[in-house]
Order: C-alpha cells, then structure tokens, then sequence
C-alpha cells in the first residue's frame, strides 16, 4: 500500500474512533435531556449500538494494522459542543427534544460521510472484509438517521409545535 494512502486511510480511521467514542461520552446526557421516551430509547439503543461500532472499527484497525487512537475529531468535539449549547438555551420538553434530534441528525450525517469515503478508499484497495464491518456501520447509521426522522415528524415536531401554541394562548 503506498505510503500516503496509508496515512490517509489512518487519520480517517482514528478520525471516526474519535468521533465513535466522543459520542459514547455524549450519548447518555443527550439521553437525560430528553423528554420523549421514544427518543430517550432510540438514544439508548444508539449508545449500545455506537459501543459495538467502536468494536468493530477495532477489528478493522487490527485487519489494517493500524492503531486506532491518535487522532481527535474536531468536528465531532463542535457539533457536540453546539449540542450541549443548545441544550443550555431551552427548557425540557419537545422543542428542546426537537433540538436534540437536530444535533443527533448532523451527528449521523457526519458519521454516514465519513464510513461512506473509508469504504469507498478500503473498496479500492481490495480490503473486503474491512468493507464488510464498516457497510455494517454505515447502514446502522442511516437507519438511525431515519429513526430520528421519524421521532421527531410524528411526535416531536407536532408536540413542539402544539407547546408553543399553547405558550402563545397563555400570553394572550
Ligand atoms: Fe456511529
């Protein structure tokens, strides 16, 4: 493998191990914040399913031999950040559930742009069974994405709305 691909395939990898394991951190307050019990169980299940993604991001740094810590995800450290700030301004209750999904979407979405490049660059290289784990991943993140969808246009988003109406009527 060259060398230079090599240190792209690296950095990307402990680039994503970054942001796997900063969101295990983040997961379980995002879980507290939350109202809904729909959502608190959907960011539950992410954070079992996010413990077994950083599992197999392991196996993959171990087929490539590549170690996984070294990196520290910027992005993931801004996007919790701007999260938490988030969290800070509103109240408990749906629009602060609204904001959570919010945050968790950009979360998935950077995760679904980082395993799609490195199992495009591992497809490349013939690395299959790296392929494999990681298409695992990346399809658990889509769901999740659509999970998030769902929550927040069937019951966040109308409850949110309805709140503010009620705000509204309480002021008048
Ligand atoms: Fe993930």
């Amino acid at each position: 493998m060259p060398d230079d691909i090599r240190d792209l395939l690296t950095i990307s990898l402990q680039d994503i191990y970054s942001a796997e394991t900063q969101l295990l951190q983040a997961l379980p307050e995002m879980q507290d914040s939350a109202s809904s019990k729909t959502l608190k169980q959907a960011f539950g299940d992410h954070f079992r399913m996010t413990e077994r993604q950083v599992e197999r991001l392991d196996e993959v740094c171990k087929l490539l031999e590549i170690e996984p810590e070294g990196e520290t995800c910027e992005a993931m450290q801004g996007l919790v950040e701007e999260g938490e700030e988030l969290a800070d301004e509103l109240d408990e209750g749906p629009v602060l559930d609204a904001a959570l999904i919010g945050a968790a979407q950009k979360v998935e979405h950077y995760e679904i742009a980082s395993y799609g490049t490195l199992i495009s660059l591992l497809k490349a290289m013939g690395e299959d069974k790296a392929v494999g784990l990681l298409a695992e991943t990346l399809k658990e993140e889509k769901e999740t994405d659509a999970l998030l969808t769902k929550i927040a246009e069937g019951e966040v988003n109308p409850a949110a709305i309805a709140e503010s109406d009620s705000d509204d009527e309480d002021e008048d």
